[in-house]
């Protein structure tokens, strides 16, 4: 008997769309005892077009119009969690840039039996994120996805696209009340803190992400905005102690060149001793605080202690001349220069530490 599945649609201002995806979703689903639960925000008539639709539908297809949006996106995906007649859930865009046809690719990975989730990856083979648009938008996309999976690297280590919004999950296995929704990355947080209990069991099928056929993106600069206010409270803790670390490193290091060119040491020899004491004192903290957890192999103690000094010691050698070339070639002051330089170096270095001299 094939399982039992409800198809969670969160909508807002999406009432074009709505016939295609249910006739799409219904012939997909065709043999399965399914439902179709849209959870909506919209301001258009949405609801009223998916009565309508409903109507003449092959499965049961409902709707919960919400009074206030809260929570987005993600609030109504948890809403539609709580309120589905199965406990397992396909959570699908309702705009079809979300083939609703790999729903049934989707639950035979998920009936092999070893997964709890089953997501719907725009990055492995297989799988296409032109969708996505400009270029611009990939980059973006791909950046956050390296900075999270590094950020939560324990949780997100078999999730090649923690921030699809396509994907399956058995409701029985997570609890609901530990989330906090925010904003567009339901699955993120589902992973990270709903994992936290019960180690969900990730698993991926390949999706070609589609373009938009009516209506508009919600996208917009205030949900990478509330996207990162999102990682840092999912994560204050490592990132923010990376920061911190670097921080008073930093402090260290003016702090002895101040000391050295007082005592009369020439500048150039005070600024070496000073990164290279704050580059040993940052390794020997980060071992000690940030992470503690992943360092679990002490003979490789010099494999990391190598790899974190030498990385250290040519981003500090290569900041200053990528700096004066921001200067000369991008027309913008020096001190503009230092901070955009400081702040890639931060990610990058914490990029390579996570991901490289602490991967598991
Ligand atoms: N109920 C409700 N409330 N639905 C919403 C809201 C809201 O406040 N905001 C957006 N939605 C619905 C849209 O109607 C659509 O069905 C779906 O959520 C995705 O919104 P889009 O505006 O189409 O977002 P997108 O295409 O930019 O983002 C999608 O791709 C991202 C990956 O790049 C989403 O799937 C994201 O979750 C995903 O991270
Ligand atoms: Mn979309």
């Amino acid at each position: 008997m094939a399982e039992a599945v409800t198809v969670i649609v969160p909508t807002f201002n999406e009432r074009d769309n709505v016939e295609q995806l249910v006739r799409r979703t219904a012939a997909a689903l065709a043999g399965f005892r399914a439902e179709i639960l849209f959870i909506d925000d919209s301001t258009d008539g949405t609801a009223d077009e998916v009565a309508r639709v409903a109507a003449s539908a092959s499965l049961p297809v409902r709707v919960i119009h919400r009074e206030h949006n809260t929570g987005g996106l993600s609030g109504a995906v948890v809403l539609g969690l709580r309120e589905a007649a199965h406990d397992v859930c396909i959570v699908m865009d309702g705009d079809l840039q979300h083939p609703p046809e790999l729903v049934t690719a989707m639950l035979s990975r998920y009936a092999r039996g070893d997964a709890d989730v089953v997501a719907a990856s725009r990055y492995i083979g297989g799988g296409d994120s032109a969708g996505l648009g400009t270029t611009m938008r990939l980059g973006v996309s791909k950046a956050a996805t390296a900075i999270t999976k590094a950020m939560f690297l324990r949780r997100l280590w078999r999730s090649s696209d923690p921030m699809t919004g396509f994907f399956l999950v058995n409701r029985a296995r997570i609890d609901i009340d530990v989330l906090r929704p925010q904003g567009f990355k339901i699955l993120l947080e589902i992973l990270v803190r709903a994992g936290e209990r019960h180690d969900l069991r990730i698993a991926e099928v390949p999706m070609a992400f589609g373009t938009r056929q009516h209506g508009h993106s919600k996208a917009s600069l205030r949900q990478g905005a509330t996207f990162l206010a999102h990682l840092a409270r999912l994560r204050f803790g490592k990132m923010g102690l990376f920061a911190l670390i670097g921080g008073i490193g930093a402090i260290v290091n003016i702090g002895i060149m101040w000391v050295l060119v007082s005592a009369g040491t020439d500048y150039v020899l005070a600024a070496i001793i000073g990164a290279a004491v704050t580059i040993i004192g940052n390794f020997v903290l980060q071992e000690l605080f940030v992470f503690r957890v992943e360092r679990r192999d002490a003979s490789r103690l010099w494999v990391r202690f190598t790899a974190s000094v030498s990385f250290n010691s040519i981003e500090a050698a290569l900041r200053i001349p990528v700096m004066a070339w921001m200067v000369e070639g991008w027309h913008i002051s020096s001190v503009l220069a230092t901070a955009i330089s400081l702040v890639v170096a931060f990610f990058a270095r914490f990029l390579f530490h996570a991901l490289v001299v602490y991967a598991p």
